[in-house]
């Protein structure tokens, strides 16, 4: 039997997975850091945290495991997208990274769209300058901290990072290259244009790989620390979401899925490259060689009942530490007792500010709606359906580019909860399924990484032979319909704030 590694570098944590060749998981560990935000709006997280968990995991996962390191034939890295990593000549990490729900770069934006154009960045890069995207964060630090960008010899993405540590190869691939405004997405390479009119220098960037092809070879240092062999290959992997795509098995046309992680995705396969020109979704090359996907985010998904849990449900929290179990159990409990609408409560999700349809850094979250009969049970229920209408936002934009999925997964920690999946189901107005493996992005660069190491000729065949459908839960036409009205109200809320949400982020600190 050969075995792979699956490392999942993501924003709570990085989740190491040993799969055997049939995708069964043999072992799986997690190490959790943290996320930093000095100002509001503002998010970073240290590499060395990444690394530090990247080998942790590794070396415990092949530890239990008891798997000899000869049968581990392949490592794949999928993980949050667009974070700028810089080093230096010695390889050393400049600053922390900036992250992907990072929004202080909306100036560097305009700077951006000023110097490539509006129409033009958007034909080449398949997007508009965001905020999240990792171009703009490299012409922050260039701006702002001069005598870092002076330092700076390699510009890499989190999981590239990890991949370098472990392989000493600058190396990145088509599908996290995406997110970082420098790739010519239709032609999958960097674009010289961009990069020219940016004044980035390219021999700053990494050779862009296909997600399943061989990026580096385990040196012998990272073998030390981690327990793996010298010389096993790791693939080029992909970023979260296109990761979690293989590992969904979504690589064919109308087939589609949503996360719900720390962010939100309503992500589709397309066989050829579509672009939304006003740029509300994302066009990405995808995981699988020479196709595409298209994908809405929802900046604060997991993030907003993460966040909500923290701050108003410490019993909750000191109970399931007491008693073991799931907190999130416990608030789905809460959630059920109140009803569809949340008893007129609407929560809008945007405490990172938003994407998929605003595109507003600025955006900012808010309870609407809230009465003095309303309690805990209201507002935990409130915040996971805010979450679904903005992720029915991003389907809706899907739908408006004639991008229609014939079928819809979930996955992500919230797709654990029944009660999210069946409102999901509900709001979307489509069956809502579930695979039986929950590894997700895990899973998908272990699939990357048994196709690298050559034990099956290609990714769908992969995804054909793995991943198994578990259950569907069917939407129920009568609450579709309760849930349409409170979503129509939903909808109007953020053009009414979107002013105010402007005079906010003009206040000082
Ligand atoms: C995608 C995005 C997030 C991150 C974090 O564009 O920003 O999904 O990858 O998970």
């Amino acid at each position: 039997m050969k075995y792979v590694i699956g490392i999942d570098l993501g924003t709570s944590g990085t989740k190491t997975v040993l799969f055997d060749e049939n995708g069964k998981v043999i072992a799986s560990n997690t190490v959790e850091y943290h996320m930093y935000q000095p100002k509001n709006g503002w998010a970073e997280q240290d590499p060395k945290d990444w690394w530090n968990a990247a080998v942790k995991t590794t070396k415990a996962v092949i530890d239990e495991s008891g798997v000899s390191n000869e049968n581990i034939v392949g490592v794949g890295i999928s993980g949050q997208m667009h974070g700028l990593v810089m080093l230096d000549e010695c390889n050393e990490v400049i600053r922390n990274s900036i992250i992907w729900c990072d929004q202080r770069t909306a100036a560097e934006c305009e700077d951006i769209e000023n110097a490539v154009g509006k129409k033009r960045l958007i034909e080449i890069t398949a997007n508009p300058a965001l905020t999240g995207f990792t171009a703009s964060k490299i012409l922050w630090v260039r701006k702002n901290e001069p005598e870092n960008y002076a330092k700076c010899a390699h510009i890499m993405l989190p999981k590239d990072y990890v991949g370098f540590m472990l392989t000493g190869e600058y190396a990145t691939d088509v599908s996290d290259a995406s997110g970082m405004q420098l790739l010519d997405i239709k032609n999958r390479c960097w674009s010289d244009e961009v990069l020219e009119k940016l004044d980035i220098d390219k021999s700053m960037l990494g050779t862009v790989h296909e997600s399943p092809e061989v990026a580096g070879y385990i040196t012998e240092k990272a073998a030390e620390l981690t327990g793996l062999k010298v010389g096993t290959p790791v693939v080029a992997g992909a970023g979260d979401n296109a990761a979690a795509a293989v590992g969904t098995g979504t690589v064919n046309d109308g087939d589609a899925f949503t996360t719900i992680g720390t962010s939100g995705v309503v992500f589709a396969h397309t066989k050829e490259m579509s672009i939304d020109m006003s740029g509300r979704v994302h066009t990405f090359c995808c995981a699988v060689p020479n196709e595409w996907h298209v994908m809405g985010v929802t900046q604060g998904a997991g993030l907003s009942l993460k966040w909500f849990k923290e701050q108003f449900c410490q019993d909750i929290i000191d109970k399931t530490l007491a008693n073991g179990g799931n907190p999130y159990a416990l608030m789905d409990m809460e959630a059920e007792k109140s009803g569809i609408g949340a008893r007129k409560l609407l929560f809008m999700p945007y405490l990172m500010g938003e994407r998929t349809p605003h595109l507003d850094p600025d955006a900012r979250g808010g309870f609407i709606g809230l009465s003095a009969i309303h309690n805990r049970y209201d507002m935990i229920r409130a915040v996971m359906e805010g979450v679904s209408y903005s992720l029915k936002d991003c389907l809706s934009v899907l739908d408006e580019m004639g991008v229609r999925p014939k079928k819809m997964l979930a996955c992500g920690g919230g797709a654990k909860s029944e009660l999210w999946r069946g409102m999901l189901a509900d709001i979307y107005g489509m069956p809502v399924s579930i695979i039986e493996s929950s590894e997700g992005p895990a899973l998908g660069v272990a699939i990357l990484a048994l196709v690298g190491a050559g034990v099956y000729s290609d990714v769908k065949t992969a995804c054909a032979k793995i991943v198994k459908l578990k259950e569907t839960q069917a939407a129920n036409a009568e609450n579709t319909e309760k849930y349409l009205a409170v979503y129509n109200i939903y909808k109007t809320l953020y053009n009414h704030l979107k002013e105010d949400f402007k005079g906010l982020a003009k206040l000082g600190e």
